[in-house]
């Protein structure tokens, strides 16, 4: 078997094992393979960004890990994080906001715009509805926010085949392809892919100054 079947062998047995649905941060469940984790602590540090922005909250697991990554690193960041859905028990931190609504609100949209202008370094991470026309569409609304040399991460371009979860159908991957097409100023950035799994190939879209 060659390198790279090696990986993707085990990328599908990992993914379709469930266990990221059991990953959890400080007792709180968070959607994420462990090795993206500490690319986001790599990209923080590097960043530090002053406010992120995510999309899709679920249980708040992964606010809370950012929110906890930038305390170590003595920063000013905060996150504002957006979800159709409240949940029980989502984690409370001073950098936390919970915003309640579609990401691709008009109402969310200004929200975050006006948030936005007030910071130097903005970061955005999508991580909603991770069907191809959703991501897309945020894509298209929340890479006006990113800051140059910043990123904009596309999460879960995994599915539909790449290389796991072939039924899922147009996903985040081909919301990425889409986007670049037109959007010369985003490159992926494959050194985030180094640790040969990620559920975000392609998904780390740096914004060229
Ligand atoms: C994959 S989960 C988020 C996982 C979380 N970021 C983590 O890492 O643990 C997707 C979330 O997106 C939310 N969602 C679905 N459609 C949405 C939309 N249009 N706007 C905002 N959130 C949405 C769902 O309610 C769900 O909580």
């Amino acid at each position: 078997m060659k390198n790279d079947e090696v990986v993707n062998a085990f990328h599908d047995f990992y993914y379709k094992s469930g266990v990221w649905e059991q990953t959890k941060w400080m007792g709180h469940t968070i959607y994420k393979c462990p090795f993206d984790m500490w690319i986001y602590q790599e990209i923080f540090f590097e960043i530090k960004p002053d406010l992120i922005i995510e999309t899709g909250t679920w249980q708040g697991g992964s606010a809370l890990y950012m929110a906890q990554l930038l305390d170590l690193m003595n920063s000013n960041g905060k996150i504002i994080t957006i979800d159709i859905e409240d949940f029980p028990n989502r984690p409370q931190h001073d950098r936390i906001t919970y915003y309640k609504g579609s990401s691709v609100a008009e109402e969310t949209i200004e929200m975050v715009a006006n948030e936005a202008k007030k910071s130097k370094t903005v970061l955005v991470i999508l991580d909603s509805d991770h069907s191809k026309d959703h991501v897309l569409k945020e894509l298209e609304l929340y890479n006006q926010f990113v800051s140059d040399n910043s990123y904009l991460i596309v999460e879960d371009s995994n599915v539909n085949g790449h290389p796991t979860y072939p039924e899922f159908g147009p996903g985040p991957m081909e919301s990425i392809d889409a986007f670049l097409e037109s959007n010369k100023n985003f490159k992926v950035d494959e050194s985030r892919e180094k640790f040969f799994i990620t559920f975000n190939p392609r998904g780390y879209l740096k914004k060229i100054a």
